[in-house]
């Protein structure tokens, strides 16, 4: 049989994303943006989140159509992010993709968002490989995930138990002054600084801690560590070293993230790691997995930066894979959940 045209539909958080994909190939996509709309709140604010939403969804809707060279009632399935993320946010992607669903009379998949983050590489570079660890780390999410199957056996090894690594890179950036959202900023700077200058702590490394949070993560303790650090240089009336504090807090960062990631596949037996997220456009993140992963025989796939970050392509990828795989489609009341598990 042919391959299946699928649309996916994004609308988690700030991103409105649209998409088209044939089997495993990108055809055609279009991404409208709100981040804008939250910088001065410095964080993203659910009610206009949802509302540039609602105005982005038909201009991303035809803009992806003629993206793609396909009409809407080209498609063979139509699959939207359920869940999780943020509740009216979801609900503005959910009540479009069920319209389309039932009009086009085409199926309808709800997917996860997180799953179909870890689906976003099968775009750059095939079929995944199962299993395979994968590690989210975006504004919202930070987790080590197992793909046994990533449309129906994606369990979660461990998360953050407080901020995800995104925010944790905004907070940082407010402290030191720079823009929100802070992470490429705080990159930026980095690259004129010393990652060794300062001992930042890595949270969740001690002993007692790896046996409860093996492969969880905490970076307010780092947030923390960064302020204290920071203040006590300006009493002292001392300038702040910008860069050395981003490169010496973006290593602390970067060292849990790939360590706990490595560990994960060494204990599982797994081969394979898959990185996705925001923050994946992190160049020390990138340095630091690839030297590891090189180092412990793990092959690493990373995708092209705006696959990393939230989109439409991702979640059509995913629904392609419910379908090629023959799962159920879901029911028309499918509900948006916004904690849904993985
Ligand atoms: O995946 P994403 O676009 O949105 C969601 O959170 O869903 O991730 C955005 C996050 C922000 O917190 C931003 O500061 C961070 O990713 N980020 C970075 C870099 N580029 C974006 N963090 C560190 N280094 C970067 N180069
Ligand atoms: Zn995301």
């Amino acid at each position: 049989a042919a391959e299946p045209l699928v649309l996916g539909i994004e609308s988690s958080c700030d991103e409105t994303g649209v998409a088209f994909v044939r089997g495993t190939t990108l055809v055609g996509d279009a991404l409208a943006s709100s981040v804008d709309e939250h910088a001065r709140f410095g964080g993203v604010v659910p009610e206009v989140a949802s509302r540039a939403h609602l105005e982005a969804m038909i201009p991303m809707l035809e803009r992806a159509s003629a993206d793609a060279g396909h009409r809407l009632a080209d498609v063979d399935a139509v699959a939207v992010t359920s869940g999780p993320g943020l509740a009216g946010a979801l609900m503005v992607g959910v009540a479009a993709a069920k319209a389309l669903a039932l009009c086009l009379d085409k199926p309808l998949y709800g997917v996860n968002h997180l799953a179909a983050h870890v689906c976003a590489d099968v775009l750059d570079h095939g079929p995944l490989p199962e299993p395979t660890v994968a590690l989210l780390v975006s504004g919202g999410h930070t987790n080590l995930l197992v793909a046994r199957d990533i449309a129906t056996d994606v369990e979660e090894l461990g998360g953050t138990i407080d901020d995800a690594a995104g925010e944790a890179y905004d907070k940082v950036a407010r402290v030191l002054g720079l823009p929100y959202p802070g992470g490429p900023h705080i990159d930026r700077a980095a690259r004129e600084g010393d990652p060794a200058a300062i001992a930042f702590p890595r949270g969740l490394t001690a002993r007692h801690d790896m046996e409860r949070h093996r492969y969880d993560y905490s970076f307010s303790g780092l947030k923390t560590a960064v302020v204290r650090w920071v203040e006590a240089r300006e009493r002292a009336g001392e300038s702040v070293p910008v860069a050395d504090v981003a490169a010496s807090f973006s290593m602390a960062v970067a060292d849990v993230l790939t360590r706990k990631a490595l560990l994960a596949c060494s204990e599982l037996g797994i081969r394979d790691l898959q990185i996705g997220g925001g923050v994946t456009a992190n160049s020390q993140l990138r340095a630091l997995a690839e030297e590891r992963c090189a180092a412990a025989g793990v092959s690493l796939r990373v995708p092209r930066p705006r696959l990393c970050t939230d989109n439409g392509a991702m979640v059509a990828a995913l629904g392609a894979q419910m379908v090629m795989r023959g799962l159920p489609a879901s029911d028309l009341a499918l509900p948006a959940d916004s904690s849904m598990p993985v």
